[in-house]
């Protein structure tokens, strides 16, 4: 089914100029951007859309890494898009990464990981609602 899924390019990427051959990736997977901005997010905002990750030991460092510089936020649309994304970036963890996903090709470590994709339908939701109104996302 055509279905959206929500997409961060995190610090880590687009200070290394990969904004484009990362969304290149997603556009030939049969992604398309219908929202997309350029954001500093702020600490509230990194802290309540990580959230469930707090008690983490990796979320101080998670929410630092991510209001360090600019993010760019997306909603990808695309037949089964939330899989097709989480194929597309590869495991969280870079060394586990398959051969030519987004992880493997750019990522730094598991922190600086160059991406952020939402992992089932219901947080998709959450988090397009999370930094998207509905008057932005141009399907
Ligand atoms: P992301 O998909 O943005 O969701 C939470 C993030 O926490 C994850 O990607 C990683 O970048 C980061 N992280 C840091 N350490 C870990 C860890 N040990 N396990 C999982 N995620 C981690």
């Amino acid at each position: 089914a055509l279905e959206r899924t929500f997409s961060i390019i995190k610090p880590d990427a687009v200070r290394r100029n990969l904004i484009g051959k990362i969304i290149a990736k997603f556009e030939e997977a049969g992604l398309r951007p219908i929202a997309l901005k350029k954001i500093h997010m702020t600490r509230a905002q990194a802290e309540g859309f990580y959230a469930v990750h707090k008690e983490r030991p990796f979320f101080g460092e998670l929410v630092e890494q991510m209001i360090a510089s600019p993010v760019v936020v997306q909603v990808l649309e695309g037949e089964g898009a939330i899989l097709k994304n989480r194929e597309v970036m590869g495991a969280t963890n870079p060394e586990n990464a398959a051969a030519g996903t987004i992880r493997k090709e750019f990522a730094l470590s598991i922190g600086e990981n160059s991406v952020h994709g939402s992992d089932a339908p219901e947080t998709a939701a959450e988090e397009i609602k999370f930094f998207f109104n509905e008057d932005e996302i141009v399907g």
